[in-house]
């Protein structure tokens, strides 16, 4: 007879009760928001101090997402959320965990699992028999069935299948609309045996509106998050190629790929000065190097890390693209605008600013940046030259600008002060190029068919 009290179990699926959710990041927080709002008591699980003694607080760690806040405060307030230091402990009270700890990839590009191996680890201390475990991290195929199932056995002394519930379900929100995302996109779900599916299934309908997409195994649930983050930086690494090819011949490529597009059938995504994030410039290598799952020996993937290195590769050319326009950038101040990797974001993970900074000063440039969503202090940290306040060795030293990040602040930016500016590379077409071009500054595109850059440096294709 299964235990019942830790949550109500009908016919081995948990429908409402308790759920631990291990990692209260800028996803797990927000998704623990939303399975109390669903009825859940939750509990979340965090190896950080500050997190763990805000939340008991009723204060949220996470500013981003609209209206948590308030949701934190009243869900705690009301004990249908609360937060402790020992995983263990949590998920001794819980009927389904919900594991969501960053899995990343290291400067070699290898992935590290060590994160959400320790956090299995710690699932698996206090795991009891029939409690559901979820993984949502993106993992490498194999992942889930392989290395985390086995973390959980050993510690805990039962086996998936049997004893316990074992699925994954990737997710695939991004953070400042979770909660949106969450009601829109379908939740995908693959158990590692039918039973484990059934009970995840019955689970998210409890907590999510949006449709439930049933996939066969763990594997192929792993697999779908990594073929559509890895689709992106391909489609995107070929419209940076396009671009390139555009900027050779004379052509704009925006009016080609909106043309394009008409067709129902073409989807291409837009060119810029590289692609950064937590989750498209980094998943691909999840695939590449497929052997740090359990899917050993299977077939080298060519596209993908091709894409990984033109999309990388768009730093050096937009560094020939303002050296095409005011000759050798060497000695000359450049600024960058926009360190975050994308709009709006107080974020830098793998943030294209980066490798435009390595590019430039390789060149030999002397570089500035500007982020209004970063303290000078916290610019320095980062290890950027926020651009000096003094004008004569600020604003009047830059000599070309390359725009980053596509910040709303920047769609007004202020060029008044960049006297001796000669150029600059919209990167995200996020400057208003009237007022750049007004102020007698050539205006760029990535693909606008201005350049001045011989069509042999153009990325070589791959043989
Ligand atoms: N951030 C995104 O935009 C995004 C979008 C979709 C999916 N994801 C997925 O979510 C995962 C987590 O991302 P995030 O942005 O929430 O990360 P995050 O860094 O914001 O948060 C991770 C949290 O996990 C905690 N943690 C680390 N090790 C732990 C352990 N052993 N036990 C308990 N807690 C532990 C950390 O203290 C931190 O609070 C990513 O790896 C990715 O797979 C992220």
């Amino acid at each position: 007879m299964r235990d019942r009290s830790h949550g109500e179990i009908a016919e081995g699926v948990a429908t409402r009760g308790t759920v631990a959710v291990v990692g209260l990041g800028q996803i797990g927080l927000p998704l623990a928001v939303q399975y109390a709002q669903h009825d859940w008591q939750v509990i979340g699980c965090d190896i950080n101090p500050r997190v763990v003694e805000m939340l008991q607080a009723g204060r949220s760690p996470n500013e981003q997402e609209p209206g948590i806040q308030d949701e934190v405060a009243r869900l705690v307030r009301e004990g249908r959320l609360r937060a402790t230091s020992s995983t263990p402990e949590g998920v001794s009270q819980a009927s389904v965990v919900v594991v969501i700890v960053p899995v990343i990839v290291d400067a070699q590009k290898q992935v590290d699992l060590g994160t959400i191996t320790k956090a299995a680890r710690a699932v698996g201390q206090g795991l009891r028999p029939g409690t559901l475990v979820m993984f949502e991290t993106t993992l490498p195929v194999g992942t889930t069935s392989g290395q985390l199932r086995r973390a959980l056995e050993e510690t805990s002394g039962l086996t998936a299948g049997v004893d316990f519930h074992l699925a994954y379900s990737p997710e695939r929100v991004s953070a400042g609309r979770i909660s949106r995302d969450l009601t829109t996109y379908p939740k995908v779900v693959g158990g590692m045996n039918p039973a484990s599916h059934e009970a995840a299934v019955a689970f998210y309908s409890s907590v999510l509106d949006a449709p439930i997409l049933s996939m066969k195994s763990t594997e192929d649930a792993e697999f779908v998050k990594l073929i559509e983050t890895t689709y992106r930086d391909v489609n995107i690494a070929l419209a940076n190629q396009y671009a390139r090819f555009a900027d050779a011949h004379g052509l704009d490529v925006l009016d080609a790929i909106h043309a394009a597009n008409t067709q129902p059938y073409s989807h291409i995504h837009e060119p810029g000065v590289g692609v950064g994030g937590h989750c498209i410039p980094v998943y691909p290598y999840f695939l590449i190097r497929g052997d740090t799952g359990d899917v050993s020996g299977a077939p080298a993937l060519s596209i993908p890390p091709l894409a990984r290195q033109v999309n990388d590769g768009m730093a050096e050319y937009a560094v020939q693209r303002i050296e095409a326009e005011i000759g050798p950038v060497a000695g000359k101040v450049v600024l960058i605008l926009g360190v975050a990797y994308r709009g709006d974001v107080h974020e830098i993970a793998f943030s294209s600013a980066r490798l435009l900074q390595a590019a430039l000063q390789a060149h030999g440039a002397i570089v500035y940046v500007d982020d209004p969503l970063y303290s000078r202090e916290e610019l320095t940290a980062l290890g950027y030259t926020p651009m000096p306040l003094e004008t004569v060795e600020g604003a009047a030293a830059v000599q070309a600008i390359i725009a980053q990040a596509a910040h709303s602040a920047y769609r007004s930016f202020d060029l008044s002060p960049f006297t001796a500016c000669r150029v600059v590379l919209d990167g995200r077409r996020v400057l208003a190029q009237e007022e750049v071009e007004s102020r007698g500054i050539r205006y760029l595109r990535i693909g606008d068919g201005q350049a001045s850059v011989a069509p042999a440096s153009t990325p070589a294709l791959a043989n």
